[in-house]
């Protein structure tokens, strides 16, 4: 059995103080179950406060980015050892906000994906297609050029770590969730592909998970489906209430 997993992706928000209250409503309002691993990407500057608030919870904190060096000249960049200073476990690689707005390619993806490994940080690797590649009829085409080149040279073990959080871009802070046939149809594809690529153990207990306007009203539905192990959140993990509420969809 695949557990659950469910990730909060507060994106470009929060002061540390702002973080620091949404961490600690978290901590106090989860329920500690063993069936959900529950998972926050606060921005850079609250990652170590909210790491700290969060040390002695079973909440793990995630980084929305990073670079693949551990250190050098990259103005601007974060570094694997710089992020597990931080008290990261996780990172965001490939969310389709750096692929469209900072020219993420599959290649920078894969040498993300590389890094995380590298480090002991768990990807979390996305994907997904816009809404003109759906209505061109190559949802397929896109996901498995996406897959492949993300995982391009990874060994059966290295694949198996983290998850891939299925991201129509299409319904990513739109409010239009991709309906649960829909999202189910495309994460059996991911999951045949995955037993293409590598083989079946491997695709059967890698965790595969929905992004994109996923709230409490849809949570249900989509996580009631074969092929969906959880979500990414973004506008319902900004508060306490909802994330809460989606992640109790997951208990009992
Ligand atoms: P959303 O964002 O829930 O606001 O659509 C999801 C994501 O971008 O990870």
């Amino acid at each position: 059995m695949r557990q659950f997993w469910i990730g909060g992706n507060w994106k470009m928000h929060k002061t540390i103080g702002e973080a620091l209250d949404l961490a600690r409503a978290l901590k106090a309002g989860l329920p500690a179950a063993a069936d959900v691993e529950v998972v926050v990407a606060p921005p850079f500057t609250a990652l170590k406060a909210v790491a700290e608030v969060l040390e002695d919870s079973p909440v793990q904190v995630a980084a929305q980015n990073l670079h693949w060096a551990e250190q050098g000249a990259y103005t601007g960049e974060i570094s694997p050892l710089m992020l597990l200073d931080a008290g990261c476990r996780q990172a965001l690689i490939g969310h389709s906000e750096r692929r469209q707005q900072f020219g993420e390619t599959d290649g920078l993806v894969n040498r993300k994906i590389q890094a995380c490994l590298s480090h002991g940080l768990g990807p979390v690797f996305c994907v997904g297609e816009t809404l003109e590649e759906r209505e061109g009829g190559r949802v397929e085409e896109v996901l498995s050029r996406q897959v492949r080149e993300g995982l391009r040279g990874f060994s059966p073990e290295e694949a198996a770590k983290g998850v891939i959080a299925y991201e129509p871009v299409w319904a990513i802070g739109t409010g239009r969730t991709a309906t649960p046939e829909t999202a189910q149809q495309v994460h059996a594809f991911i999951r045949a592909l995955l037993a293409e690529i590598y083989d079946k153990d491997l695709a059967s207990l890698k965790r595969i998970v929905y992004g994109g306007s996923l709230t409490p009203e849809t949570a249900r539905g989509l996580l009631d489906q074969p092929d969906i192990d959880g979500g990414l959140i973004g506008g319902a993990s900004l508060k306490p209430g909802p994330f809460i509420a989606i992640v109790k969809e997951c208990v009992g």
